[in-house]
């Protein structure tokens, strides 16, 4: 049961180093464009949880933290197809700027969602931001996804928050499961 999670990746596609670099540059660049905004961060639970800590501290400038919970994968590793809104956000959005957090950018439909949800919210902008942007072929959204981290071939990956059966997030990496990890489960 108990074990290195590290030891069940086939391949480090990121390693810490390179995401703290990415992280950072990312803050630099978003707190330049914001400077002037009333910037707020929603964060998608729970994937972009990782994310969102170490890019809040990236910001320098002064801004605010929410949270939605969306739901779209389940237990597999291919998008099911439709996404549930399990948490609203709490804070009153109105007249701010709200950037939206997420792991990754894959199919589209959670960030399209999410994206229409916070409209409702009445903010002055909206804007999207991902960890991750997957090279899909044929996705079912195609977003206007202002920021992104690092574009990645069109795999499953699990780390830096983003998981298989809810684990693997807390892996300070970001890579490709080896294929028995998928058949034992
Ligand atoms: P989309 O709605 O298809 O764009 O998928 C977004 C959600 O699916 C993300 O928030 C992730 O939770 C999950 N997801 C998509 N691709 C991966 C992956 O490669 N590894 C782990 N989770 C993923
Ligand atoms: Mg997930």
């Amino acid at each position: 049961m108990a074990h290195d999670l590290m030891d069940d990746l086939e391949e480090v596609l990121l390693d810490e180093r390179a995401i703290a670099t990415r992280v950072a540059e990312m803050g630099a660049q978003i707190s330049a464009d914001y400077y002037d905004k009333d910037l707020v961060l929603i964060g998608i639970l729970r994937g972009a949880v990782v994310f969102l800590s170490d890019l809040t501290r990236a910001i320098p400038i002064p801004h605010s933290l929410d949270m939605m919970g969306a739901s779209s994968y389940g237990k597999s590793t291919v998008s099911q197809g439709f996404v549930r809104i399990t948490n609203d956000v709490s804070m009153d959005l109105e007249n701010k700027d709200v950037l939206v957090i997420e792991d990754i950018y894959d199919s589209g439909r959670t960030l399209a969602v999410v994206r229409d949800m916070v409209q409702a919210h009445k903010p002055r902008s909206i804007e999207l931001c991902a960890f991750l942007w997957k090279e899909v072929g044929n996705r079912a959204a195609n977003l206007d996804v202002k920021y992104h981290g690092f574009r990645i071939p069109d795999k499953f990956v699990v780390g830096y928050g983003l998981d298989y059966s809810e684990h693997y997030r807390n892996l300070p990496v970001v890579g490709v499961l080896k294929p028995e990890v998928y058949m034992n489960r």
